[in-house]
């Protein structure tokens, strides 16, 4: 269960969703119009008076699958629901994938369709089975169009005139592209899944053909399955083409997105590698562990490993005043343990304006804000413990928050707090490694660091776990091996020494 299951689905929101499926639905109507128009030409009018019927008949099966649509997410997840820009989303890859089936389709050759493209988008903008439902509505709908927008020939020729194959090459194409699309992480591997998606189309077009074995043989076979293969590629090309616009409109963070904001090159990260190199890489690690956790929890391991990345970007404001960055010179040796607790308190404040200011996902400025919830700064609050005869107030020596309010940034809070107490143990024995990340998280449970985030106790256990067997892994044993000194006068041994 996610924190937007508590809320309630509000009358309001009801009504918000079903006006905009009410104008995505008119939308539709409208392109389905716009399609009878450029293929029938100045028929245009004739065609729609003589088939009225028809008109119904499509505008009622668009309604009744508009409607399917609908009662999936209502039953599904509804909260997806009452965000528009969901439905808009969906809307706006429906309307352009049927425009552009019906270009292709009908001005190079039906088997030349970006069958698979509907359901590609879906899967990278929207999730796994959302796409293979999408998919599905996505085959009826094409075929339901392909019939009214050519009614006459269907009437004269029946299914077989390319109507059939592109809703079997839709459902069955789409449907595979899906799957063999899910571990798609690069622009190659993209290109790949189109490649492979040739297959079941290949095999679809070579099946029709084989059922009209008097003209199996002919040169229009060889077309329809260089046109098949052509269509599988187009599925990909145009999901690369479209992909970064429909991130951009909708703000979606893709796995392609993660990647370009977690590259050396993202300007924010270019800065951390030049101005405050040692958070540069703390950093890095931190976000190893936290990809190790979320992966272990089932959760978005691209967007937590982005969002550790970018999660003490506040600290670019006054680099040299946190410790990974210090040489030899300690600056808060020169100030109030009350200026120092300022100054680092303010590097989770100061990480979400400068994210906000960079254009970069506001999920990582949450995060920033939220990695050290409201947990107090121990050093500089037993600093001025020994400097005070008088009570402290602790509020003082802490974190403004908010606490994590997802699991990621939950991760991310545990994953940071155990990467610097394992840095800065000496012994970093599997015992000590899991002493101090047993410590970190009771703490945190003790200060009620998570009571704003819907993590388990069983989640808990499993980062625990996963932290351990990682930092033992990351910071590998230190065999010892003998110090020999050798000189002019012989050998002579200074006892054992750590191999860093
Ligand atoms: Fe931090
Ligand atoms: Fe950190």
């Amino acid at each position: 269960m996610t924190m937007g299951e508590e809320r309630a689905f509000t009358g309001g929101m009801l009504a918000k969703s079903i006006f905009n499926f009410v104008c995505n639905y008119f939308l539709l109507l409208a392109i389905a119009l716009f399609m009878v128009f450029l293929k029938q030409g100045g028929d245009y009018a004739d065609y729609l008076a003589k088939n009225l019927p028809v008109l119904f008949f499509t505008a009622g099966c668009l309604f009744l699958l508009l409607w399917i649509i609908y009662l999936y997410y209502f039953f599904e997840k509804k909260f997806f629901l009452a965000e528009m820009k969901n439905i808009w989303l969906i809307f706006l890859i429906l309307d352009v994938c049927i425009l552009l089936a019906f270009f292709m389709g009908n001005y190079v050759d039906v088997y030349a369709r970006p069958v698979a493209l509907l359901a590609l988008l879906a899967l990278f903008l929207i999730g796994y089975r959302d796409a293979i439902f999408l998919n599905i509505v996505f085959a009826v709908t094409m075929f339901i169009l392909d019939v009214f927008v050519e009614y006459d020939v269907y009437v004269a020729t029946g299914v077989t005139n390319g109507m059939f194959p592109s809703f079997m090459l839709t459902f069955i194409a789409g449907t595979f592209a899906v799957f063999i699309g899910k571990s798609a992480k690069t622009r190659n591997q993209i290109l790949g899944t189109g490649a492979i998606i040739a297959l079941p189309t290949l095999a679809i077009i070579f099946l029709l053909k084989i059922s009209d074995y008097a003209n199996f043989a002919d040169m229009d076979t060889l077309l329809s399955l260089l046109f098949g293969f052509g269509g599988s590629l187009f599925s990909a090309v145009f999901l690369l083409a479209f992909l970064p616009i429909f991130e951009n409109m909708f703000s979606v963070l893709t796995v392609f997105r993660l990647r370009e904001l977690t590259a050396p090159e993202s300007k924010l990260l270019k800065r951390l590698i030049s101005e405050a190199r040692g958070t540069f890489n703390h950093s890095m690690t931190v976000a190893q562990l936290a990809e190790s956790c979320a992966s272990a929890l089932g959760e978005n391991v691209e967007l937590a490993r982005a969002a550790a990345y970018y999660h003490d970007v506040g600290k670019l404001r006054q680099p040299d005043f946190f410790t990974e960055n210090q040489t030899d010179h300690n600056l808060h040796d020169e100030l109030t343990p009350e200026l120092s607790a300022d100054i680092i308190r303010s590097h989770t404040k100061d990480g979400y304006h400068l994210i906000t200011a960079y254009h970069l996902p506001k999920f990582f400025a949450e995060v920033a804000t939220e990695h050290h919830g409201t947990l107090p700064i121990k050093y500089f609050y037993a600093k001025a413990l020994r400097m005070s005869d008088g009570e402290i107030n602790v509020e003082n020596y802490s974190y403004q928050g908010p606490k994590p309010k997802s699991k990621i940034a939950a991760i991310i809070m545990i994953a940071d707090a155990c990467e610097a107490a394992t840095r800065s143990l000496t012994d970093r024995s599997v015992e000590n490694v899991e002493r101090a990340v047993h410590a970190i998280i009771q703490e945190r449970m003790d200060l009620n660091q998570f009571s704003e985030c819907q993590i388990t106790m069983n989640d808990l256990t499993v980062i625990k776990q996963t932290l351990i067997s990682a930092l033992t892994g990351l910071y590998h044993h230190r065999i010892k091996y003998p110090d020999l000194r050798f000189s002019r006068s012989g050998v002579e041994d200074k006892g054992g020494k750590v191999n860093d």
